[in-house]
Formats: structure tokens, sequence, C-alpha cells
């Protein structure tokens, strides 16, 4: 087991993992590490500069060369803030079906391992527990159902003002969970060593009380 705490919680989109990740990172005074925002970096990064979704040496070049900066609670890409840019429906899907190449994955690898600093870190994504902290002290896999994460997302993108339609969010969830658990590389899937946590009827202070519960009993 490593010196360094790592707590790993990975799962689908909408679950609320990111959260309650970072409640749970606030509360034990640990760094956070939202590998989604990465994807999300070369998604929105590649749409700037006009790179198709399919030129994987390219893609891979923008991962590797990623000038950006994650301060308070803000998230610089190129010197600007792209914390609202990178959360579009558009943006998240593009970070979907670009996660599937192998390169893209290999040139975010270290830059996911700098996080892994003291006092410890709570890390969310997709391949957290599996592949990039492998000696994670806890392994947390949250969901929800499908139809309560459609609801979350819905309730969230209402609440900035963005209008958006249940069925159609429910929709591309389907198909981004069918994406991103049926790639051949770092599949979202529940590890063997990870814990379920289920949130569909949890509030997120419930989910996080659950998880640093466990970590305390470790
Ligand atoms: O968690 P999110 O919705 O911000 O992630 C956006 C996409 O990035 C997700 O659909 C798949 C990909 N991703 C990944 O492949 N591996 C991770 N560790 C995190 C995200």
């Amino acid at each position: 087991m490593s010196q360094i705490p790592v707590i790993a919680i990975d799962g689908p989109s909408a679950s609320g993992k990111g959260a309650v990740a970072q409640l749970v990172a606030k509360t034990l005074g640990f760094h956070y590490l939202d590998s989604g925002a990465l994807y999300r970096l070369v998604a929105l990064k590649a749409t700037q500069l006009h790179v198709d979704s399919t030129d994987h040496d390219q893609l891979a070049a923008i991962a590797a060369h990623l000038d950006i900066v994650f301060q308070n609670q803000e998230i610089y890409l190129d010197g600007k803030i792209a914390t609202h840019e990178i959360r579009t429906e558009q943006c998240g899907i593009l970070a979907s079906q670009i996660s599937a190449y192998p390169q893209v994955r290999k040139a975010l690898t270290e830059r996911q391992r700098k996080f892994f600093q003291p006092p410890g870190l709570v890390a969310d994504g997709r391949d957290m527990g599996s592949i990039i902290f492998p000696n994670a002290r806890l392994k947390v896999f949250l969901t929800a159902s499908a139809e309560i994460r459609a609801q979350r997302r819905h309730k969230q993108l209402m609440e900035k003002g963005i209008d958006a339609n249940i069925a159609l969010l429910l929709q591309d969830l389907k198909a981004r969970d069918e994406r991103d658990s049926n790639r051949s590389i770092a599949p979202l899937k529940q590890g063997i060593d990870a814990k379920l946590l289920d949130t569909s009827s949890l509030t997120i202070s419930e989910a996080q009380n659950t998880i640093l519960s466990w970590y305390n009993e470790i």
C-alpha cells in the first residue's frame, strides 16, 4: 500500500461523482483530480483547432501538449478560463469519443499521476482505480440509474439557464455509457476491489458520508 492515500471514485456520466469527490477531498484536506476534465479539455482544444474527432495522432499531440492550470474552482486552457465551456453536452460527447483512443489515454496518464501528492488525493473518473491509481487505498464505483442521472443533469442545466430535454439527455447518457463501457481500453466497469455506491436514492452529503466512513474503517 502506498504511503500517500488515494481514494479512487469511478462511475458513469452524471452520477454525481464529481460533487461527492470534491466534498470528500475538502473534508480530508486532500488534493482533487477531475480526470474527466482533462478529456474534456482535449475535446475543447480539438474543437478550437478544427481537428477531426477521428484523427488519433493529432488528438494525442493535443493531449500531450495541453497548457492547463487547475486553480481554486477554475480550469484554465491556454491561460483562458474554460471551466464552463468544457461542461457542455457537446464537449462531453466528444470527450467520450476521443477517450477511446489509446494514444490519447497514454498522453494523459502521467499528467494525472502528477496529482498524486501529500497529504492525499481523491480522484474521479472511469479508470482511476483500475489503471491510473491501482494501489488506491479505497476504490468506489459510484453510480445511479440512468433515469435519475438524466433528471440530475436536466436540473443542473436548467439551473444554469440552459434549456434541455430529459428524453434526449437520457438517450445521450445511455449512448455515452455504452461507449465508455464497451471500449477495448480502460472500459468503465466496477472493479472486483471497488465498493459499489448506488446514489439513486441518496443525497450528495449521504454519499459523501458513506465514502468517509468506508475510508475511516480501513
Ligand atoms: O466524467 P466526465 O463526464 O467529465 O467525462 C467525460 C468523458 O471523458 C467520459 O465520457 C469518458 C472520458 N473519461 C475517461 O475515459 N476516463 C476518465 N478517467 C475520465 C473521463
